[in-house]
């Protein structure tokens, strides 16, 4: 089949690589893709958030699937919409509708939905701006660290973690006075959870479930978890405290409840859930929903993946997943993010990356990469995932390190611990 995949960064390298492997794959277009996409089908320069464009683009290449990857189009409802279309009867959505990205599109559905359907998480409230005295009073009532959260999609730039009362008190009016505009309109706040985060991932066809390999990703850009926040610097995957016994709790308390709680709102979703947890004494809580593969999470997990994938995405659109099986393989697989230098402030974009061939061992999923005159150059803040297997964590990790050491572009930094606390 002809398939269309979404999106510009690693996992979509990640996601193009796999799919590549599949038998049921004839033709693959990524829009808009990178300079590692286009290495495992052809780059197409539609903007995805141009519905109408990307819906006659479907119809024009005889599109059967598309596989969306971020996920604003999904929250900006592109799976309802390419549904919709007469003239793509039939076309599978990996992806869930409108509705279904709520989980990740507005963090207050999310908290109400786990409320509703007893999936713990952290104790709440949302405020509205005329609300803001009521808010002030809650975060008080508080212990700090104090969480407090952009309703809307913020660019991954709307959740502030404050150890002082004043500074969260500021934060809560810059919020609802239109920080990140509407995205802001609404503010949730929350009590900090302390304890180790993880991600988990799962495929569903709305009715059953299966679990992919779960992965610890590294957010902050200073080693030893210090500085800014980022997008992710590294991942690992198997993540060792997620063993059978907190698994089967993050199944029956997390998983199970918000499968059958989708169902129970009438809410269609075929595609991918990524519970990010937080592991609190050995007891999982949501810190969120996201409606999309991690990155670079993807980096980590689409490797140990043995299933076809095209396979499984064609059963999660037609409702027959419970007929897969899934297989992953027992290695450890890691990644090292090599990043632009200011990452995740200011950098500059442009510069061209040197020593891509003489990578051995190692799988280099491109994120902010672009061709110029036939060169791959830097086009953005995270550059390049450099992802291993190996036997062990520490296998993996030493042929992700050679390797980063091999490439090389102007300002380039990269975290030297990924994976220090999990040793
Ligand atoms: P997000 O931007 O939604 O990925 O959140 C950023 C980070 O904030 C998360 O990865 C957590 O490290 C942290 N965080 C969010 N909510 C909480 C919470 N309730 N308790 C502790 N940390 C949190
Ligand atoms: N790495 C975290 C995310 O993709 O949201």
């Amino acid at each position: 089949m002809n398939i269309l995949l979404l999106g510009s960064g690693g996992r979509e390298h990640a996601l193009a690589w796999k799919i590549r492997q599949s038998s049921l794959c004839e033709a693959l277009y990524i829009a808009p893709g990178n300079a590692g996409t286009l290495k495992e089908g052809t780059n197409v320069g539609l903007n995805m958030l141009d519905f109408a464009l990307v819906g006659d683009f479907c119809r024009d290449k005889n599109i059967q699937m598309v596989v969306v990857g971020p996920e604003e189009p999904l929250v900006k409802g592109i799976a309802d919409y390419l549904r919709s279309r007469k003239d793509l009867p039939g076309i599978m959505v990996i992806g869930p509708d409108k509705a279904g990205a709520r989980l990740e599109g507005s963090k207050d559905f999310a908290k109400h939905f786990m409320m509703k359907y007893k999936i713990p998480t952290a104790a709440y409230k949302t405020f509205t701006p005329e609300e803001y005295e009521a808010g002030v009073q809650f975060l008080r009532s508080l212990k700090p660290p104090y969480v407090i959260k952009a309703d809307g999609l913020a660019a991954g730039k709307g959740v502030s973690v404050l150890h002082d009362l004043k500074e969260a008190e500021q934060e809560l009016e810059q919020m609802l006075s239109g920080k990140f505009g509407e995205a802001s309109n609404r503010v949730v706040v929350e009590e900090f959870l302390k304890g180790i985060e993880l991600s988990v991932f799962v495929v569903t066809d709305g009715t059953t479930y299966r679990l992919l390999p779960e992965a610890k990703d590294y957010k902050r850009a200073g080693e030893g978890d210090t500085g800014q926040n980022t997008g992710g610097m590294g991942a690992v995957s198997p993540v060792p405290f997620a063993d059978k016994v907190f698994m089967k709790k993050v199944e029956e308390r997390i998983i199970i409840p918000t499968i059958l709680g989708l169902k129970e709102e009438g809410i269609r979703y075929q595609g991918f859930i990524f519970f990010g947890l937080m592991n609190v004494d050995g007891n999982p809580y949501v810190i969120e929903y996201n409606v999309r593969l991690g990155d670079p999470e993807s980096e980590v997990i689409l490797p140990r993946l043995e299933n076809d994938i095209v396979q499984l995405f064609e059963a999660m659109a037609t409702g027959k997943l419970r007929e897969e099986t899934i297989r992953i393989s027992s290695d450890v697989v890691a990644t090292v993010m090599l990043v632009s230098g200011g990452y995740p402030g200011v950098y500059r974009k442009g510069f061209e990356i040197s020593g891509l061939d003489e990578v051995r061992g190692s799988m280099v999923f491109h994120a902010g990469t672009a061709m110029l005159n036939g060169k791959v150059v830097t086009s953005g803040g995270r550059v390049l995932a450099v992802s291993s297997s190996g036997r062990t964590m520490e296998e993996a990790l030493e042929m992700s390190y050679a390797n980063a050491r091999s490439i090389s572009f102007e300002g380039m930094y990269y975290r030297r611990d990924i994976g220090f606390d999990l040793k």
